[in-house]
């Protein structure tokens, strides 16, 4: 039987299902090394603002029970460098290169959307509404109304196909959902990572310089797969699932519960190659259930009467 793994976000045509996750594989070379990268439809890159950032002093990241706190602070190159050293090696990968932005205001999201409408070879432009290790990170992601005019005045921006990405730490996850689509989003992204801490009792010390930091990995999972779900039935546009994603099960737990795609983040820092692994098992386990075309299980969780 001939599979289909091709999905549709709105505009934006992937190959497979699979991206990568902001921040948790670089811009490409990290993963090229390892396997072919054709098994992913898209590749997101750490975010990208406006000038340099150094990021948070160290420690910056943490293992906890079946996860990771990372308080990395945005470290980047900033726009300029971004342009011209890594985007146009990020676009020769392959997989579509899906550029992923954050600023510290309003005005910062809007010149980043400008500047790179005007670069090729974009396949589309996440906004990072939601880091939680950055004072000013919260502000978008945490209100209807601020979420929907920074994606509106975004949406005037660019002409890129536009991926909100929320952030979990909200009390109504849905209705930030609908107030990207209200502002003009082409899908979304759920979720970014959860606010955490971890602490050495016998030093009395925070494990992240940070003292707080985002949650991730499978320890999260769970509460990613609510999120997309709420997300899922709150808006008509594709919803994107993230969020502890470490084997093809995963996956096709999040596509029956509403997602279109779904983006591997801390995994790879455990199985750089788990693109390839992934991609392999959802080839048997379509084979297996007799799905032809993978775009047919998003959404097919049973309703209860
Ligand atoms: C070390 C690290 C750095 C991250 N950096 C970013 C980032 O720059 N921008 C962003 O939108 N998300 C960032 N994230 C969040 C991930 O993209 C993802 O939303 C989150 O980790 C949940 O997915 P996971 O459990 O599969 O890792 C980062 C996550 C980790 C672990």
């Amino acid at each position: 039987m001939a599979l289909d793994f091709s999905v549709k976000l709105g505009p934006l045509e992937l190959s497979t299902p699979l991206m990568t996750a902001s921040g948790c594989s670089g811009y490409g070379k990290e993963l090229d090394r390892y396997h072919d990268l054709a098994c992913y439809g898209a590749l997101v890159g750490k975010s990208i603002s406006r000038k340099p950032r150094l990021g948070n002093d160290y420690p910056r990241t943490a293992e906890t029970a079946a996860g990771m706190i990372n308080a990395i602070g945005l470290q980047n190159e900033g726009f300029d460098a971004f342009v011209k050293n890594t985007l146009p090696k990020m676009r020769g990968f392959g997989p579509k290169a899906v550029v992923n932005v954050v600023g510290h205001d309003f005005d910062e999201y809007v010149w980043l959307c400008e500047r790179f409408d005007a670069e090729e070879g974009i396949a589309a432009l996440e906004l990072n509404l939601s880091c939680p290790n950055v004072a000013e990170g919260l502000q978008f992601s945490s209100e209807p109304g601020p979420c929907e005019k920074l994606v509106a005045a975004c949406r005037k921006a660019t002409q890129l196909p536009i991926i909100a990405k929320l952030s979990p730490n909200v009390a109504n996850i849905a209705s930030i959902a609908k107030a990207a689509e209200a502002g003009g989003a082409d899908a979304v992204s759920a979720i970014n990572t959860l606010v955490g801490m971890a602490v050495n009792w016998r030093r009395k010390e925070p494990l992240v310089a940070n003292y707080t930091g985002g949650l991730s990995g499978p320890a999260v999972k769970p509460v990613a797969l609510r999120c997309v779900w709420q997300a899922a039935n709150a808006v008509k546009i594709p919803v994107i699932a993230i969020g502890g994603i470490s084997n093809a099960d995963d996956v096709l737990e999040f596509m029956v519960a509403g997602a279109s795609a779904v983006q591997l983040g801390t995994i790879l820092f455990v199985e750089p190659d788990a693109g390839q692994t992934i991609y392999n098992g959802l080839k048997e386990r379509m084979l297996d259930a007799g799905v032809k075309r993978i775009a047919d299980i998003v959404g097919t969780l049973k309703q209860r009467a």
